[in-house]
């Protein structure tokens, strides 16, 4: 169970949540996409209103209604969530990733829509890494929080993770079941930090938001002491 509802441990903090999945357009018709809900972010963003935070939640596609309680910001593209969060970033003082964002996108968008016409290649560029340039530029005392969905190997890809994008944490998430994970009600994991590893098992996306919420005020106590 997460923290009961009544506890404002969250008062004075400006929370800038992430959620849903990013798309790359193809033609005026078609994307690349992925099968985040966004269920997982809205969770975290009401679960911090809530809990006492101003919440500034930037979603992508989500397939489920945003809480009404969080201002709240819609993009499509990597490149829009990453303007986005950039343009509020200075507001925050924890910033929690949950939302895919995509690797690629699609070098050359077609302006017209693509005909069929026999095998195709599609140009992929890379995106900017929103997170790591969330490091890059956040203010001193701006709590970073990624996640990694993650196949194989969860823990070690996790524990990369948080030394290569130099965050505070980072929530893996085994999506290789399909019972948890992506466009799921549920999900199940594991919070990592340089301290060590909070195993959190399967919950509900609500509940596990609550956990993710109690771990952030635990780090915040100890950087503030
Ligand atoms: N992320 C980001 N910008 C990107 C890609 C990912 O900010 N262009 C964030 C995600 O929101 C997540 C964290 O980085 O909080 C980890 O995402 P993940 O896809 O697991 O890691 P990658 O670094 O993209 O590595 P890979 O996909 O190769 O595992
Ligand atoms: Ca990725």
């Amino acid at each position: 169970e997460g923290q009961a509802e009544s506890i404002a441990d969250l008062v004075g903090e400006t929370v800038l949540v992430t959620a849903g999945g990013t798309r790359e357009a193809i033609d005026p018709v078609r994307f690349i996409g992925n099968r985040s809900s966004g269920r997982m972010g809205f969770a975290i963003a009401e679960a911090a209103s809530r809990r006492g935070a101003r919440v500034i939640l930037i979603s992508a596609n989500a397939v489920v209604a945003a809480p009404a309680i969080c201002e709240l910001v819609q993009v499509t593209t990597a490149e829009e969530m990453r303007e986005a969060v950039m343009q509020r970033l200075s507001e925050a003082t924890v910033v929690v990733m949950a939302a895919a964002v995509s690797d690629y996108r699609v070098a050359k968008v077609a302006t017209q829509k693509l005909k069929r016409n026999g095998a195709r290649v599609l140009e992929l560029e890379p995106t900017e890494d929103i997170l790591q340039e969330i490091v890059e530029r956040r203010r001193a005392g701006t709590l970073a929080i990624g996640f990694a969905a993650e196949t194989e190997n969860v823990l070690e890809n996790g524990r990369a993770k948080l030394e290569r994008k130099g965050v505070d944490a980072v929530v893996v998430n085994d999506v290789s079941s399909g019972e948890t994970g992506f466009d799921s009600e549920r999900n199940a994991g594991s919070f990592v930090t340089r301290e060590g590893v909070v195993e959190i098992p399967a919950m509900s996306k609500v509940q596990m938001a609550g956990l993710i919420l109690d771990q952030v005020v635990r780090l915040r106590v100890k950087r503030t002491v």
